[in-house]
């Protein structure tokens, strides 16, 4: 009796099981009414009385063993066959009722404009939108009461005048400047806030892209072909350019740059207001002050900036005549978009 429970005993313990159907057929063959194990069982009853207290901790042992390895090879199984269960099935055809979403038209133009920028070395930088007041004016030259802060009207924190929702992304420009040592190359898209009353053309909340360059020798003719580039890779080879002198506190010179609406070709429609122009953004040489403030020699460095309104080129580029579309989420309005469109 004691060769046939270690002959079981190193068989239950080399069990390999290779299918469920074989950890069956073993738990039949060992511990079902006509097994081995239920045999020894019934073979130890003619056991000598005091042979009867080793073998009964063998037998004992070795059902206990045969039990567990079975119990733990079929929860093994049942758990491959659940997983199993629970993989798609590719095959299953679409279902009609889950409606694809599509990106905010927002985004596609943002994407569009950082992707335009990226293939001529701009990298992509971000900021903050709960600002000081040093990085979001002061920096770039508009100390407190100056009159071109009244140019943005801005939204104070209660509690700390000091703290602004920002403007403008140009504050990221001041970020980057105090933090990198040039050739700085880089574009800064952004939410923006300003104190405005919600109209057709203009709301509380919208979208920016900072562009800023700098190096030895960066000139204005630098920052018309980079904005010439960008005008034709964004609406069309045919677009052209004009720059109107202007102002902005941080750039001398500053310039609007207005292209040949994309709608009619300069020939006059309702978006250009029928003058074959439209003014899509603000740039200029970044004034040697603003270098100094943020700490870049302006006897060695010089560079520009620009800064684009993204709903302004999305009202352009899918011809929406109202700001506010933008930001109410109505899904007939933002179904319309696609990434690739
Ligand atoms: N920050 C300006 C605004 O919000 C836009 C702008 C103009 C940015 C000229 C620039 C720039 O970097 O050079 O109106």
């Amino acid at each position: 009796m004691k060769e046939k429970i270690e002959h079981i005993l190193s068989e239950v313990e080399n069990f390999v099981a290779e299918s469920r159907e074989q950890v069956e057929e073993y738990r039949i063959k060992w511990l079902s009414k006509k097994g081995q194990i239920t045999g020894l069982f019934d073979e130890f009853r003619t056991v000598a009385p005091e042979l009867k207290k080793e073998f009964g901790q063998k037998l004992n042992e070795l059902r206990n063993k045969a039990q567990e390895k079975i119990d733990a090879l079929k929860e093994k199984y049942e758990n491959a066959q659940q997983l199993h269960n629970l993989r798609p099935d590719l095959s299953i055809p679409a279902d009609p009722v889950v409606s694809i979403g599509s990106q905010h038209p927002v985004t596609i133009v943002r994407n569009k404009i950082t992707e335009i920028f990226a293939r001529i070395g701009f990298t992509l930088s971000d900021g903050r939108e709960i600002e000081d007041d040093w990085h979001n004016f002061s920096a770039l030259n508009t100390p407190e009461n100056h009159p071109a802060r009244d140019m943005q009207d801005t939204f104070y924190v209660e509690t700390n005048p000091d703290i602004v929702l920002r403007t403008q992304t140009s504050s990221v420009q001041v970020h980057i400047m105090q933090n990198s040592k040039p050739p700085i190359r880089t574009i800064s898209p952004g939410r923006v806030y300003r104190n405005e009353a919600i109209s057709a053309r203009a709301h509380c909340q919208f979208h920016q892209i900072e562009g800023l360059y700098i190096d030895k020798d960066v000139s204005f003719a630098d920052l018309k072909q980079t904005l010439l580039y960008f005008a034709k890779e964004m609406f069309g080879a045919d677009t052209r350019l004009r720059l109107r002198p202007s102002y902005f506190p941080f750039t001398e010179p500053s310039a609007e740059m207005d292209i040949s609406c994309s709608i009619c070709k300069g020939t006059g429609c309702n978006v250009c207001k029928y003058s074959g122009w439209v003014e899509v953004l603000g740039c200029g040489m970044v004034d040697p002050q603003v270098l100094e403030n943020c700490g870049i020699d302006n006897k060695v460095y010089s560079g520009f900036a620009f800064g684009i309104g993204i709903e302004r080129m999305a009202m352009m580029k899918y011809r929406v005549k109202d700001l506010r579309m933008f930001f109410e989420n109505d899904i007939r309005f933002l179904n319309q978009f696609t990434a690739a469109s």
